[in-house]
């Protein structure tokens, strides 16, 4: 490995900006090369990015300059891209969800043990300045001890925006998987993990229709859930209620709160890095604004993927981890068995809450 670690990106489509100019913000690594199914589509990145190499995803796998794969492809690919890499003997972080099903999921943790190989996958939100000062504030105690919790993310739907919107209404993705795993990553990264879950999902539209450009007027068959309404326990012994919905036009909730024995955290939106975070103690007349004790509080996404090319280099375990990951894609996939068996799931799963970030603790430069 040299100074920087060197990565791979197999995706270039509409996030992929964002990690190829992860080196700007993370001093730790570098961009070696990128791959996409679709070459004009990488070549036109590596040039606006400066990529030096553009290639397949075989000679990608086989080039021994890189250090980890970053696999920016859709979620239905995200399996056998993720399993290519790590029997390629290159460690591996997965954009979210971690695979689109258990079994999945569950080869590639396998795969990586057998290989003794890192998994990293976002969300990585959770170790942004917002959430990380939200997780102080519970590891501190300020709401004493966390007895339940609230989280919402309920909007129309992305084919208003994205340019090609047909994987959200798919199986893999719909609200819960595209966008839940970041309100449960953050959960679980400040309660501690789920023991049990039960749901109730539907689809309410069986069609959409694109309105963003290039695709305005393409009809979008819709094969997933739309709308899932789920409560957890955690096995801390606290409950959670979390809708995820592309079927809502408008409301007033909040993104999560957490709810404890001496007062209540107000957590900011999990997709982003910032705040602002509230507390409210039990006596307090008014909520509090908490100036936020952490870093990285823009779009930082690729945090996660640095300090895993720093752990890998120390040694220690990195916090956006594949255990998380996985165990995030088991609440996921339970909500909606949950739901078509009519009864509650209990996990096989299970993680380690990840640990906190030092405040002031930045082992890369940051630039926010
Ligand atoms: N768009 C966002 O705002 C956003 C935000 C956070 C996370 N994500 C996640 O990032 C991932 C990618 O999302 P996106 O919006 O960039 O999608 P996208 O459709 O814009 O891009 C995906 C790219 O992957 C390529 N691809 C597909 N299968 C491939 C394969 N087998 N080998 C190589 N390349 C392949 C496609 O050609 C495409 O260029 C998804 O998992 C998504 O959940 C997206």
């Amino acid at each position: 490995m040299g100074m920087k670690t060197s990565l791979g990106i197999v995706g270039c489509g509409n996030i992929s900006s964002v990690y190829l100019q992860a080196p700007l913000l993370f001093e730790n690594v570098r961009v070696a090369a990128c791959a996409d199914i679709d070459m004009q589509r990488a070549r036109s990145q590596a040039e606006k990015f400066g990529v030096p190499k553009v290639c397949s995803l075989e000679e990608l796998l086989a080039d021994p300059e890189i250090d980890v794969v970053v696999n920016l492809t859709v979620p239905a690919a995200h399996a056998q891209v993720s399993l290519a890499t790590l029997t390629a003997g290159k460690a591996l972080y997965s954009e979210k969800p971690l695979a689109i099903n258990r079994e999945d999921g569950w080869a590639i943790l396998e795969a990586a043990r057998q290989q003794h190989l890192r998994v990293g996958c976002a969300p990585d939100t959770f170790l942004g300045g917002g959430l990380q000062t939200c997780i102080k504030l519970i590891n501190d105690g300020e709401i004493g001890v966390p007895v339940a919790a609230t989280a919402f993310m309920v909007n129309h739907g992305m084919e208003h925006w994205h340019p090609d919107p047909y994987f959200f209404y798919q199986p893999g993705a719909g609200p819960l998987f595209d966008v839940g795993p970041y309100y449960l990553t953050a959960l679980v990264a400040m309660i501690g993990p789920i023991r049990r879950v039960t749901a109730s999902a539907k689809t309410t539209f069986p069609e959409r229709i694109v309105s963003s450009e290039p695709k305005a007027g393409t009809k979008i068959p819709v094969n997933t859930p739309t709308h899932i309404t789920g409560v957890v326990d955690f096995a801390s012994g606290a409950t959670g209620t979390i809708i995820t919905s592309f079927d809502v036009w408008h409301h007033r909730l909040p993104y999560i709160e957490v709810y404890g024995t001496e007062g209540t955290i107000s957590a900011p939106d999990p997709n982003k890095f910032q705040g602002p975070v509230y507390l409210r103690r039990a006596k307090d007349e008014q909520w509090r604004e908490i100036p936020l004790t952490h870093g990285y509080t823009k779009n930082s996404r690729g945090l996660g993927l640095a300090d895993m090319a720093q752990a890998m280099r120390s040694g220690r375990r990195h916090r956006a981890n594949g255990e998380m990951a996985y165990h995030v894609l088991d609440v996921i996939e339970s909500f909606l068995q949950s739901s078509r068996e009519d009864r509650h799931i209990a996990l096989n799963s299970t993680c380690a809450r990840p640990e906190p970030f030092a405040p002031g603790e930045h082992s890369w430069k940051d630039e926010n």
